[in-house]
């Protein structure tokens, strides 16, 4: 059995039986370790998105198969949390009981749910947010409340899609070091899709260059580095002009594509 995530020869199409079928990746093998840091990169359109859904068990691949701990994926799980690029949490709930939600579902005692989201909220640096309401947040506040959610299920894998997009680079720079930190302190395997090379180079044990779509494995950079990273050394600058020159190949490509429709 392979623990962890395993992605074997996995193809998605949309629409494949209607007039416009669109395969966005196709023979994709791709397996996460227990406890790794994998950072997908790659051309926009090219099937990353589509690739996090059927992880996180939204979406059923075409062929192939995707397996957790050994078991098919076939639906969602609180194991397998998707973060989105804009957090979405509910209006009407104060964020400690956004970030108690799942486990109130559960039926986890009000004072275990109290002890647990206090915790919560004190690692991703929202101690005294508690009792504010989502609208009350800046960006970066949210998307700590949504990441503090997910972790409220002890997610064995996290699956993010440019969850730090819509950040101020300042916000996006604390935000990746708050991930860090919460990735060594729960020891799950993080999936994170960024359009960001510098933080790719920033959060990635491996990073995976997608071609343009449909996606399929271009390279793969393994990076030993310690964290935090200076990306300003030579070997960092180096690793940035290979993960920019793979990409630029490919965003070509796309964009040739894109005018002979
Ligand atoms: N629900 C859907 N129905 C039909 N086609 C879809 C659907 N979702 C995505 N696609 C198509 O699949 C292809 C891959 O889309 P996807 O969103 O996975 O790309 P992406 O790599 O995440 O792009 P981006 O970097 O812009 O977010 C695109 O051509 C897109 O139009
Ligand atoms: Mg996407």
């Amino acid at each position: 059995m392979t623990l962890g995530l395993s992605i074997s020869n996995v193809t998605k199409t949309w629409n494949p039986d209607g007039s416009s079928p669109t395969p966005a990746v196709r023979n994709l093998t791709l397996d996460v370790n227990l406890g790794e840091f994998v950072v997908l990169l790659g051309p926009s359109g090219c099937g990353k998105s589509s690739l996090l859904y059927m992880v996180a068990g939204l979406e059923e691949a075409t062929s192939g198969s995707i397996t957790f701990d050994g078991l098919e994926i076939t639906q969602p799980s609180p194991e397998r949390s998707l973060i989105f690029q804009e957090a979405a949490l509910f209006p009407w709930l104060s964020v400690r009981d956004n970030v108690g939600f799942g486990l109130q579902i559960k039926g986890i005692t009000q004072t275990k749910r109290r002890q647990k989201v206090d915790d919560l909220l004190k690692l991703v640096g929202l101690a005294g947010a508690g009792d504010k309401r989502p609208h009350e947040l800046s960006g970066g506040m949210r998307q700590r409340a949504a990441l503090a959610r997910a972790l409220a299920m002890d997610p064995k894998v996290l699956l993010m899609d440019e969850p730090f997009a819509a950040l101020d680079i300042q916000t996006r720079a604390r935000m990746q070091d708050h991930l860090l930190r919460i990735w060594r302190e729960t020891g799950a395997s993080v999936l994170l899709v960024t359009h960001s090379i510098d933080e790719a180079l920033a959060l990635a044990d491996r990073i995976i260059v997608f071609t343009s779509r449909p996606g399929q494995i271009k390279a793969e950079i393994k990076i030993d580095q310690p964290r935090p990273r200076d990306l300003h050394s030579p070997e960092m600058v180096d690793l940035a002009r290979r993960c920019d020159a793979l990409l630029a190949e490919e965003v070509n490509k796309a964009f040739a594509e894109q005018e002979l429709l």
